[in-house]
């Protein structure tokens, strides 16, 4: 059962569920569908990322991942390309002016060093101003997950410390954030297309035909109350 307000109104979710990560999917056939370039699917798509992550602050979610463009979105066409990356450099420049309102603390995942130095400069300083909040929203940009571990696993070997697997974590991108306790992914896609390998070991998979920029409030109260209605086990069992 999903946990709501005494109105029964408000959803409210506890510590069995703090983190959520989506993978966006579908802005491309949201345009299509209407006729339209794909490029507006990906304008639409970014006003509905800040939408669902102001929502899921509401219910009382802590962390947020988004797979926003992968080391692979590349080999888009270059206009796409370009679209996508200029509208998270307007989010970054956004997110700034508005940090004191929306009160977020900002994560990059993936190599920066691809992006101008000015943009790769303001992602730096958009984690480091707002590190003393508390919603974290991971954004995952020119992200690959076996990229993350093979870069993981150098940096450990290079520090000569213990080969574990609380070690390894800590080399992540993810470092110190709790795995994802609960991953959406939107357009009946069902695979996770090299994101959050090593943290989804145990993570629960919501998949929704839902087109990333149709998502709303609703959606994630779906996905939400699915996942209270499961049993986590770890590998063990439960009840005996
Ligand atoms: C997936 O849909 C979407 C992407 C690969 C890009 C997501 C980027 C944004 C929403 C832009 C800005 C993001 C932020 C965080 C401000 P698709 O193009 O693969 O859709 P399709 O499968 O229908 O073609």
């Amino acid at each position: 059962m999903a946990l709501f307000d005494k109105n029964k109104t408000t959803l409210r979710v506890d510590e069995r569920l703090t983190h959520i990560a989506f993978i966006l999917d579908g802005n491309g056939r949201w345009a299509k569908k209407r006729g339209l370039p794909r490029e507006f699917g990906h304008t639409e798509g970014a006003k509905t990322f800040k939408r669902i992550v102001r929502y899921c602050g509401d219910i009382g979610i802590k962390v947020v991942t988004v797979y926003a463009f992968s080391t692979e979105n590349w080999s888009r066409p270059k206009n796409e390309v370009d679209r996508i990356i200029s509208l998270l450099g307007e989010y970054i420049k956004g997110a700034e002016d508005e940090l004191e309102e929306n009160k977020i603390r900002y994560t990059f995942l993936g190599d920066k060093s691809v992006f101008t130095p000015e943009m790769a400069e303001r992602m730096r300083r958009l984690e480091e101003i707002s590190a003393h909040y508390e919603l974290r929203l991971n954004i995952a940009l020119n992200y690959g997950s076996r990229a993350e571990i093979v870069r993981a696993a150098a940096e450990l070997a290079a520090s000569g410390e213990p080969i574990t697997e609380e070690t390894l974590s800590s080399h992540l991108y993810t470092a110190g954030c709790p795995d994802p306790d609960l991953i959406v992914r939107t357009a009946n896609e069902r695979r996770l297309s090299n994101f959050l390998l090593w943290q989804a070991a145990y993570s629960e998979l919501y998949f929704t035909p839902t087109l990333w920029p149709d998502m709303q409030p609703s959606d994630v109260d779906e996905a939400v109350a699915d996942f209270y209605a499961r049993e986590r086990r770890y590998g063990g069992v439960v009840g005996k």
